[in-house]
């Protein structure tokens, strides 16, 4: 099925799968405030379909995909399973809230995978699509279907388990590129051959879901629409496994930039893109390389002479789409230690962001501290701030105070203050280097002996030697990473505050672990 609606432009829909795909990458996990958050702003840009989670995989997806559910009104709620009973079944479950709620079961019809993998013959792999997609439909008349690895399969064999599964009442039939194999010609011809060989396949919408080990998943997934796919999945800042998928900003800009060549429309709100990308970043402390397309800290910024010359002159000779539709806003007001509260809280809503009265108060006090150290406070800055104390203002541990001794002559001591529950707690410690003292003294204040430090990361905001720093802090137990962030203009404050910020969520998880 191609949808053609209303305007005279064929609409292809926005699968976003930052919360399956992307989150089940190393480092990506999100706790169930975090997923919710995503979920809800993915849903205000106007994301068509949302895979929450695959609520087999853990008790911990199987909740979070129930609350996305339960809260996401516009946007259609999807889980992923395997062809298997148990797994539809929690799926149905899970989703049982959503307004709109749609199941996704999938089995591999590639011979490596059937043969080494699944251990089945094709006359198996067809009887289980048959009973996966007729247990689907027993949740939901709203039913995808994935042929894994379908790249890699036998064509004419793909086509009779597409033709199976359209059959047994699956609507949309995905098309991955999961080990990121295909080149975007090919890609286009086997799109092709599946709507030249599949009889009902008009009774689907065709997808397309392509990972990026050659860097081809957003260039596949363009080929793969042009030849008649009417779905793309993808996620914020293209993570998911290994190389990651298809980049959401990515493909939704070529689709506005390049609509003389790809005349389709998609609901995505583009000026929410910068937002999405930051919060995840923050989220999960990931950030973009500098030179990522429509996201990166460069993407929009002219170094060479000739190249700011021409920008000057007028912004079309080097700039194919404009950083305001992205949602980078160019600041006219700059922001510093002699500006107040109003201006901030104008500042703030334009950058999109709502903030209560309490929130403001408290946004301000960090802002009114870092302008006292930072000349100009910019976007960036700000919007840093307001991530920070979106991501922990539900913390049980809180930063206090910090008062380090580092340099050559003295041994490095950290003097720390907390509060932990509402009390106040405070310890000097000394360490080998400034860093590795605060991090003592936290372990000491809350001790956590159990899990492991994986990643200490430092990442620079803006320019300049007095630009805050993010810190990132990966903390590991068993199966489980936490990440925290921290932003300050004092690096070692920023690594105090990302680290207790991943305790935090460590220690909440312990809590919960212990309560079920
Ligand atoms: O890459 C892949 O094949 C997948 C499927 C589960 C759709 O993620
Ligand atoms: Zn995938």
């Amino acid at each position: 099925m191609i949808i053609e609606n209303t305007t005279t432009k064929p609409r292809v829909l926005v699968f976003d799968t930052t919360l399956r795909d992307g989150e089940q990458s190393p480092g990506c996990s999100m706790n169930l405030e975090e997923k919710l958050r995503i979920a809800r702003l993915l849903d205000d840009m106007g994301v068509d379909i949302i895979e929450a989670g695959f609520p087999i995989a853990s008790p911990g997806d199987f909740e979070a995909v129930n609350e996305i559910a339960k809260v996401i009104k516009r946007a259609t709620v999807c889980g992923l399973s395997r062809a298997i009973e148990r797994d539809i079944d929690v799926a149905g479950e899970a989703l049982k809230p959503a307004q709109n709620r749609r199941i996704h079961t999938f089995i591999s019809t590639s011979p490596q995978h059937m043969r080494y993998q699944l251990q089945m013959d094709e006359e198996q792999v067809l009887e289980s699509i048959v009973g996966s997609v007729t247990r689907a439909r027993k949740y939901t008349d709203n039913v995808e279907w994935s042929a894994m690895d379908a790249t890699r399969s036998d064509w004419d064999f793909l086509c009779k388990a597409i033709d199976t599964a359209i059959k047994c009442g699956a609507n949309t039939i995905n098309i991955p590129d999961t080990v990121g194999y295909a080149v975007p010609t090919e890609f286009a011809e086997l799109i092709t051959y599946i709507r030249n060989n599949v009889t009902d396949i008009d009774k689907a919408i065709i997808s397309v879901h392509c990972h990026n080990d050659l860097g081809l998943a957003v260039a596949n997934s363009l080929s793969g629409v042009m030849a008649g796919a009417r779905q793309i999945e993808c996620t914020i800042n293209g993570i998911g496994e290994r190389a990651g998928n298809a980049a959401l900003e990515e493909v939704v800009m070529a689709l506005k930039t390049r609509n003389d060549r790809m005349p389709f429309e998609c609901g995505i709100d583009t000026s929410m893109i910068m937002k999405a990308s930051r919060t995840l970043s923050n989220t999960i402390g990931f950030n973009v390389q500098p030179n990522k397309a429509i996201v990166g800290a460069n993407a929009f910024a002219h170094e060479s002479g000739i190249h700011q010359d021409g920008v000057l002159k007028n912004a079309s000779t080097y700039e194919i789409m404009t950083p305001e539709s992205v949602g980078l806003t160019r600041s006219e007001l700059v922001l510093g230690k002699h500006s107040g509260r109003h201006a901030l809280k104008s500042r703030v809503a334009e950058l999109g962001y709502e903030l209560g009265d309490n929130a403001l108060n408290d946004l301000f006090k960090r802002f009114k501290d870092l302008a006292d150290k930072k000349k100009l406070v910019l976007d960036e800055d700000i919007i840093a701030l307001i991530e920070d104390e979106a991501a922990t203002q539900d913390d049980a541990i809180r930063f206090l105070s910090l008062q380090i001794q580092a340099g050559t002559k003295c041994p490095q001591v950290a003097e720390l203050e907390l509060t932990i529950e509402g009390a106040t707690k405070s310890i000097t410690v000394e360490g080998n280097g400034p860093v590795d003292a605060i991090f003592k003294a936290i372990r000491t204040l809350v001790p956590h002996d159990e899990s492991a430090l994986q990643l200490y990361q430092v990442h620079a905001i803006t320019g300049g030697t007095d630009a805050q720093a993010e810190v990132t802090v990966r903390l590991a137990e068993g199966a489980r990473t936490f990440n925290g962030q921290g932003t300050d203009a004092d690096t070692l404050v920023a690594s105090a505050r990302a680290y207790i910020h991943a305790l935090n969520k460590l220690m909440a998880n312990r809590a919960k672990a212990k309560a079920a």
